[in-house]
Order: C-alpha cells, then sequence, then structure tokens
C-alpha cells in the first residue's frame, strides 16, 4: 500500500541524476506535447492567470514549468518529507539543470513569448506543500490547470490505489480545467538511492478507461521507447485533455 512505502527516504538527488540531469528524449517529447496542449488552451484565454497544481511533484520542476506562463499561484504537492525539502530549496533560485527544460518549452511561442524571467516568477508564485494526495479534502475544485506526472502507477502496487490517486487528482481540478499526465507503462518499480520503490503494471488501455471517467478530449501518446531511461517497463504514456464538466 502506498502509506507503507518510505517516502521520506527516497533521496531527489539521486532520481535527478538519472533522470532529470539533462532533458532526455522522451522528456523533450513529453514537454512538445504538454506545452502545446496548455499554450492551445489558453491562446483562447489572452490574459487569463489560473491557479495550478502539480500532484506528487517530487524532484521534477518541469511540470511546474509548463504550467507556469498562465498561473497566478502553483501548488507543489508531495508527501516525502526529502522530496519536499528539495522543492523548498529550489524556490529562491532553482538549478541550471531545469534551465535546458525550460529552453524546450520556449521552442512554443507561448512560452517564448513569456515576459517574466522563469526563476523570478516560479520563486513568486510557487508554493510547496506537504500532502497526501489521496487527503486533499475540502479543496475540491480549487485548481483550474493540474499536472501529475508518473505518480499514479509510480506509488504502490495496488490498482484500486491507481484508480483512486486518478480520481482525487480530477476532485482537485475545475469542472474543464487542462490537465496533462504522465504515466510509466508496464513499470516492475523502480530504484532510488538503493532503494526499491513499488508501481503498479498497467498497459495503455486502462490507463486510458480510468481517465475516460474525468477526464474529455482525452488524447493519449506512447512515448520514448526507442532510448529508454532504465530497464523495467514498456513505455512512458503522456495524456492530457479537460477535468469532465
Ligand atoms: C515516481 S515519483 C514522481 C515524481 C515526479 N512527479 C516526476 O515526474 O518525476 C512519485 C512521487 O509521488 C510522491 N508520493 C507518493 N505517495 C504520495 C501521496 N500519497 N501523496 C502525495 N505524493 C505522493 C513521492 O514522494 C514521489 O515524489
Amino acid at each position: 500500500m502506498n502509506a507503507d512505502v518510505p517516502w521520506d527516504e527516497f533521496n531527489p538527488a539521486d532520481y535527478i541524476s538519472h533522470n532529470y540531469r539533462s532533458v532526455f528524449p522522451a522528456d523533450a517529447e513529453i514537454i512538445a506535447i504538454v506545452r502545446d496542449h496548455f499554450s492551445d488552451h489558453f491562446r483562447r484565454f489572452p490574459g487569463r492567470q489560473v491557479r495550478g497544481i502539480d500532484v506528487g511533484a517530487g524532484a521534477n520542476l518541469y511540470p511546474a514549468l509548463a504550467m507556469l506562463p498562465w498561473c497566478e499561484e502553483i501548488t507543489l504537492l508531495d508527501w516525502s518529507k526529502r522530496n519536499v525539502g528539495y522543492l523548498r530549496d529550489q524556490l529562491d533560485s532553482y538549478d541550471e539543470n531545469w534551465d535546458a527544460f525550460w529552453r524546450s518549452l520556449c521552442r512554443n511561442d507561448g512560452y517564448a513569448a513569456y515576459p517574466h524571467d522563469p526563476r523570478e516568477r516560479f520563486k513568486q508564485i510557487v508554493r510547496v506543500e506537504q500532502g497526501d494526495l489521496f487527503h486533499l479534502a475540502g479543496r475540491e475544485g480549487r485548481w483550474n490547470l493540474g499536472t501529475m506526472f508518473f505518480v499514479a502507477e509510480s506509488i504502490s502496487t495496488s490498482e484500486t490505489e491507481f484508480e483512486q490517486a486518478i480520481k482525487c487528482f480530477f476532485h482537485q481540478l475545475e469542472p474543464g480545467a487542462p490537465f496533462a499526465a504522465a504515466f510509466m507503462e508496464e513499470s516492475e518499480g523502480y530504484e532510488v538511492g538503493g532503494l526499491h520503490f513499488p508501481a503498479y503494471s498497467v498497459r495503455r488501455r486502462q490507463i486510458r478507461r480510468v481517465l475516460r471517467r474525468h477526464a474529455r478530449g482525452l488524447r493519449t501518446t506512447s512515448v520514448g521507447k526507442q532510448a529508454k531511461v532504465r530497464d523495467g517497463y514498456k513505455s512512458m504514456i503522456v495524456a492530457r485533455g479537460y477535468r469532465r464538466t
């Protein structure tokens, strides 16, 4: 079960060195898809500034950077003390490895035209919250834009918790809110800093089936089959759409 996993021992430095020291091909594909989805949506609402949330943010800033141009406030939610510590340390001036992710986003005009220094703006509008995505009661529909990357399938081996995590993610979003989510397909779990973390082995068809309960305009794409970041999974799936009304 998710609550039995030693999340406080998740080592963010090791996780970053394996996954985010530079932009790997799969992340470049994900970034291209997500930035186009968000920027196509917000182009229709010039000047609109919303509240964004990245659920299970961990040691990954690029979902937050993908939301930055349209947000007046971004919440980074995570359960792990060490990941929350990493995120808080990034607020003042995030590390240089994230600059390449911002440059990838800037291949879309919606990001290239952003009038602020992203590092400065990140510091102003991002808030980090230690919390459990399964217990966010009382704030349903609070956020207008959301991301959840490598979380629902990567926090336990339980199918029920996989489905529940997706449900909880959507409940935090207002109806109609754009979202992006990423999944490891058929993951056997993963190592971080010498510790094994669990995963629920899920296929694309099931990801789509569960997402369709909560989303409209759903699109899913498999990425990164050619250049894998590790063994023990089939592909990454990036999903996007809007919370069902
Ligand atoms: C595989 S990592 C993904 C991190 C990051 N989103 C990324 O894209 O690399 C899973 C994350 O979920 C967080 N997590 C696990 N259980 C959680 C829960 N119940 N509520 C909130 N976050 C949780 C972990 O601390 C970890 O940061």
